[in-house]
């Protein structure tokens, strides 16, 4: 009989629960995004955030037990986003989830998010499985993993200060495209050129770690000149310009990692696992080094609660059980 795992995701500004059969076959999943809301801020509110994942917990909930067509007596255990995160928005998952399972006698399973956004893979491709590299690529996270096993992973390199998605968000903003910015500087990038607007792609040495605050200084002392002497600046050929930098950085790093393991099998996770330019480098990387690949469906790509319910379902048939003693940890590191 298959195994269902009930995800739920509250780890920002997405309320998302999901019903996973056997991790790989997403019987429903729903997400209640609060990004409108707090896109007149400029950036995700904390307090608010929790404050709204409260009010759609429970609808949420129910909405997506009606949709998978189950009862919480089908279910064989709950998978919960412990962290890392938002303390608070955190909280209210990792509450909920504790409640659900004392309530109906369900096993609790705590999952780390970056794991979940690496287990938008196994819903994307059914074949998908470790060994694996993936290039995690999020708001808060810029790192490149070997997965070795479901639940066994290690670190290659990472950021060593802005996440990508932080990045593009930024920018997006100077250049007055909003928030969330990186879809926005994506789908601006559409008809830009590239090779319009120059910046530097500076490499560590001795390490495969990447930085992204000399593109992003360079990024903004070019607009503030280009302001400064009343010009203005190319939306599209900036975008793309810029767009096409922070991701030569993580392919070019991808392509180290290749080098160095010798893992000929690679993959993208996180919400800029989205953007378009990324997943064209990526593809063509693959080509060249000839490498398996796996790129997670655009559905998969940003916070949902599929991936923690595919994530979970590992954790869960290794013997994974959490009591109800489990905290949210907002720091929380990947093997922890
Ligand atoms: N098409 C795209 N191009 C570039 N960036 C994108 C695209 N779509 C989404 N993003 C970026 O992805 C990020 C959101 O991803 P995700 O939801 O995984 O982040 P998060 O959950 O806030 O952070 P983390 O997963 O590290 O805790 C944002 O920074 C957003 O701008
Ligand atoms: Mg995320």
């Amino acid at each position: 009989m298959a195994v269902l795992t009930l995800g739920i995701e509250s780890s920002c500004d997405e309320t998302a629960c999901a019903v996973i059969e056997d991790g790989r076959v997403v019987r429903a999943s729903m997400i209640a995004s609060q990004a409108d809301f707090h896109s007149q801020y400029g950036g995700v509110v904390p307090e608010l955030a929790s404050r709204m994942h409260v009010e759609a917990i429970v609808p949420c909930l129910s909405e997506t037990m009606a949709q998978a067509g189950c009862t919480y007596d089908d279910i064989d255990a709950v998978c919960v986003t412990k962290g890392p995160g938002l303390v608070g928005a955190l909280l209210v998952g990792v509450s909920s989830a504790k409640a659900l399972c004392e309530v109906k006698g369900l096993p609790l399973v705590g999952v780390n998010h970056m794991a979940g956004h690496i287990a938008a893979n196994y819903l994307s491709d059914p074949a998908w499985e470790p060994p694996f590299l993936c290039l995690v690529v999020s708001g808060g996270h810029s790192e490149i993993l070997h997965v070795k096993d479901y639940t066994d992973m290690e670190y290659i390199c990472a950021t060593r200060d802005d996440a990508a998605g932080e990045a593009f968000d930024k920018i997006a903003r100077v250049i007055g495209l909003g928030y969330p910015g990186g879809p926005k500087l994506d789908k601006a990038s559409v008809s830009g050129d590239p090779n319009a607007y120059s910046f530097p792609t500076p490499r560590i040495s001795d390490s495969l770690d990447f930085s992204f605050s000399g593109i992003k200084t360079a990024a903004l002392n070019t607009i503030n000149q280009i302001r400064q002497n009343g010009g203005e600046i190319d939306v599209p050929d900036f975008a793309a310009s810029y767009q096409d930098a922070i991701c030569s950085v993580l392919i070019d790093r991808l392509d180290q990692a290749v080098k160095m393991t010798g893992m000929r099998r690679i993959c993208l996770a996180g919400g800029v696992s989205a953007n378009s330019c990324l997943r064209r480098k990526i593809t063509e990387l693959a080509k060249k080094r000839k490498c398996e690949l796996c790129v997670p469906k655009m559905a998969y790509c940003t916070d949902n609660a599929a991936m923690i319910a595919s994530a979970g379902y590992y954790d869960y048939m290794r013997g994974v059980r959490d009591g109800m003693d489990m905290n949210a940890y907002p720091s929380l590191e990947l093997g922890v």
